[in-house]
């Protein structure tokens, strides 16, 4: 039997229609790829220049096999098959949610109209610029995560690793199938530069900042897992409402795979947490960096920081083009379908915060201008769930302190608050009271250092490192000490 994704990370027991995976091909996909020549050359043309990627930027630990998740069949809440396969060998392909006939635009100027199987040519550049752009983080995160296997603190982590690894390496061949088959040579150029740019590349960087930041160690993956993966489920949410049908089908599918990276960060945190509060009860102090944990109030500056750098990803609360991506159905909102509302907001008011003389103030601003902040307020919505689980973990083991996230204006560079220094209960500060206190809120060079000197890799099957405690479960219904991964060096595992 599988169990839902969110505590095991087994597949999900299908539901809707299947439509069969067709495994034969070079290329794995439900998309009738062999009946459209051109397209399958080209993408066939792009399939090496992935490969050599994967090599060169992909997981630097080598390894035999890994026991993997692959996508078998699409079905209202997808399927998968687990077993173990040399990473090399995993068929990146082309998955697609089923398609709906009747589906039709549910938001914005076209609503009611049926949805659109081609790219209008009006909306074509801001398509691509949105499937562009959500390509390239997707590659990003795989060379952000590049060194992690070497310190991994356990086989059962090495495989979520990287089983998020080629998740993500799986949903930039959607965005590039979209740009081969939809956008032309335009299309085509792009899908090449989704290789050339780079991860903190000075000549070439990854178009969004968060995306260019060093996974340094595995209490920020957690967290990158946490924060970073779910704002892109966000992302992905508003994409799965767009009118462009081809791009909706692409993200509901993306959003299944993306259930298991959420639950690799609020797990990898939790275990975290339940380590450190059982050394801080052990031995009556937060300092356990002697003892081989890490201290609360340093996962808690690794928050802030993942926290605050996710939420730039928003991009700002008021924005026109995102009003106007709303309006011509290119990009919904969370769960647009659920909504109470007219679902075109031409009339509809709300409230945003902002700086002004040195304190926070409210507006009342244009629904539409702010959707941005409408997502955002979602996602760290969201947030807060986690952030309530972990302190669960704090008050089972009978302990007072607890996590929290920080203010919306903490630390931003994207914004309202991007000129103005927010401590994180909310206060605006002057340039010389946040100095004064900032190594007390994010991460400095010697918390940094300190969690790595605790990052050594736990290879034997079922132990983990000091730092963190073992899961629960192991994956899709395996012991914890089951042989998830095999290294190519035979003697260390
Ligand atoms: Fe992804
Ligand atoms: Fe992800």
């Amino acid at each position: 039997m599988t169990t839902t994704d969110d505590r095991t990370g087994a597949a999900p027991t299908p539901t809707g229609p299947l439509s069969k995976i067709d495994y034969s091909e070079r290329i794995p996909n439900n998309v009738n790829l062999a009946e459209d020549r051109r397209l399958q050359r080209a993408l066939e043309g792009w399939q090496p220049k992935f490969l050599d990627w994967w090599k060169t930027l992909g997981p630097a630990l080598p390894t035999k096999d890994v026991y993997l998740r692959t996508a078998i069949a699409v079905g209202r809440d997808g399927w998968a098959h687990f077993d173990h396969v040399p990473m090399e060998e995993y068929r990146w392909g082309i998955f697609l949610a089923e398609k709906n006939p009747d589906r039709v635009v549910s938001f914005g100027k076209h609503k009611g109209e049926p949805v659109w199987q081609e790219v209008p040519g009006e909306h074509r550049a801001d398509l691509m610029r949105l499937v562009v752009v959500q390509g390239d983080t997707e590659p990003a995160s795989v060379e952000q995560q590049r060194v992690l296997g070497n310190t991994a603190p356990s086989i059962y982590d090495l495989r979520n690793l990287f089983q998020v690894n080629v998740e993500e390496g799986r949903h930039l061949w959607a965005m590039v199938y979209l740009l081969h088959a939809y956008f032309g040579r335009e299309g085509r150029e792009e899908a090449e530069q989704l290789l050339k740019r780079n991860s903190g590349d000075l000549d070439a960087p990854r178009i969004l900042g968060a995306f260019n930041e060093e996974t340094t160690d595995w209490l920020q993956f957690f967290m990158f897992t946490y924060f970073t993966d779910r704002d892109g489920k966000y992302q992905l949410g508003t994409l799965k409402e767009s009118a462009f049908d081809p791009l909706a089908r692409t993200c509901e599918f993306m959003l299944k795979e993306e259930a298991h990276h959420m639950f690799v960060g609020t797990t990898g945190v939790q275990r975290t947490v339940e380590r450190t509060a059982e050394l801080m009860k052990e031995h009556g102090t937060d300092d356990i960096w002697q003892h081989g944990g890490i201290p609360l109030s340093v996962i808690q500056k690794y928050l802030n920081f993942q926290f605050s750098v996710s939420m730039d990803l928003f991009g700002s609360e008021q924005s026109t083009n995102a009003g106007n991506y709303y309006s011509s159905g290119l990009k919904g909102r969370w769960q647009e379908t659920r909504r109470k509302d007219d679902h075109v907001l031409l009339d509809d008011t709300r409230t945003m915060r902002y700086v002004a003389d040195g304190e926070i103030r409210e507006k009342e601003v244009p629904t539409l201008s702010a959707l941005n902040l409408d997502l955002r307020d979602e996602y760290v919505a969201d947030c807060a769930n986690g952030v309530r689980r972990w302190n669960q973990a704090l008050e089972d083991a009978g302990l007072e302190e607890r996590l929290v996230l920080p203010h919306e204006g903490f630390n931003r560079r994207v914004g309202v608050y991007a000129n103005h220094h927010v401590s994180p209960a909310g206060e605006v500060l002057t340039d010389e009271q946040w100095a004064a206190q900032v190594d007390g809120w994010l991460p400095s060079a010697e918390d940094r250092q300190a969690v790595a000197d605790l990052m050594v890799p736990e290879y034997e099957y079922g132990k983990f490192a000091g730092w963190i405690a073992p899961p629960q479960t192991g994956i899709n219904d395996q012991p914890v000490e089951f042989d998830y991964v095999h290294l190519a060096e035979e003697g260390l595992a």
